[in-house]
């Protein structure tokens, strides 16, 4: 079946990046020129999805306005011949279709997910966590999606992370099929230190199957009292089998704020008309540290 939807949710209050995040939601907070939620729109765009389903809460329209046109801003921009504007602003809200809905407690990632399943209904999909933007010359999500054709099972992207950074993510356990590629024997969401020997990190991509939605429905509060998406991923995965897969890019934790800068400085150092200029004045930089 046809993956044509992915879930973003968005709801969360952000408190890694107070005080930035205490009047615009984060998935705002820029990226050399763009909000970094258009990152991960424009990954899904590119690798052929049809429909985004945000999962938002009070205090996040602007994700909303941003994807939507503006009609008296295009009417103002034209009307003083700003036609490269106009352009932009209306390739940005042509993107793709966007629906939201309200995740109405926050109750943590698994229930933000179980919130959209009125909309994604009875097919696979994909879910983006704002957090993690990827680099990579196949959009992850695309690399994913060649995956599924083959295997038809769930599967969660994942990077090798050092043992000492394993207690911020979800682990997986398994066994190596192939190359990038490992059957998942055992889940656990934000480990303690030392009670994992995997360094096989899950980060914000995932390709599921509705089944998910009846297993979030099930899934009691896990780790820091929040319905955990991890735990209904391992019900899942007992289900009907998961893979993880070590996908080919780099990946930036921009949800974090050293993560963050990383991020503006690998995709400014990337930026089509900034970039070689940008480079420059990094070398500048370094060599007056
Ligand atoms: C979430 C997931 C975690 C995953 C991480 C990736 O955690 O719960 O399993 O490894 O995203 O960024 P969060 O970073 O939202 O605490």
């Amino acid at each position: 079946m046809k993956v044509r939807k992915a879930v973003i949710p968005v709801a969360g209050l952000g408190t890694r990046f107070l005080p930035a995040s205490k009047a615009i939601p984060k998935e705002m907070l820029t990226v050399v020129d763009r909000p970094t939620i258009q990152y991960i729109v424009e990954e899904v765009v590119a690798s052929g999805i049809e429909q985004v389903i945000l999962v938002t809460s009070a205090g996040k329209a602007a994700i909303e306005n941003h994807f939507d046109y503006d009609f008296e801003l295009d009417t103002v921009l034209a009307r003083k011949n700003k036609q490269g504007l106009v352009d932009e602003l209306r390739h940005v809200s042509n993107l793709i279709d966007v629906v939201s809905v309200r995740q109405k407690k926050p109750l943590g990632l698994g229930h933000a997910i179980w919130s959209a399943r009125n909309v994604v209904g009875d097919e696979p999909f994909l879910v983006l966590l704002g957090d993690d933007l990827v680099q990579a010359e196949t959009p992850c999500c695309k690399q994913m999606l060649n995956l599924f054709e083959e295997l038809q099972s769930p599967i969660v992207a994942i990077q090798r992370v050092p043992l000492e950074e394993t207690f911020q993510y979800g682990i997986i356990e398994g066994q190596a099929v192939r190359d990038r590629l490992t059957k998942v024997d055992h889940m656990i969401e934000k480990p303690a230190p030392g009670t994992t020997d995997s360094n096989m990190a899950i980060i914000g991509r995932y390709l599921l199957t509705p089944e998910i939605f009846d297993l979030l429905e099930k899934t009691t509060p896990g780790h820091g009292g929040e319905i955990q998406l991890t735990d209904a991923l391992m019900a899942l995965s007992n289900k009907r089998g998961m893979y993880a897969y070590e996908f080919e890019g780099t990946r930036y934790d921009a949800g974090d704020k050293l993560g963050y800068l990383k991020a503006i400085v690998a995709f400014a150092a990337r930026h089509k008309t900034l970039g070689p200029a940008f480079c420059r004045y990094l070398k500048e930089v370094a060599a007056g540290l």
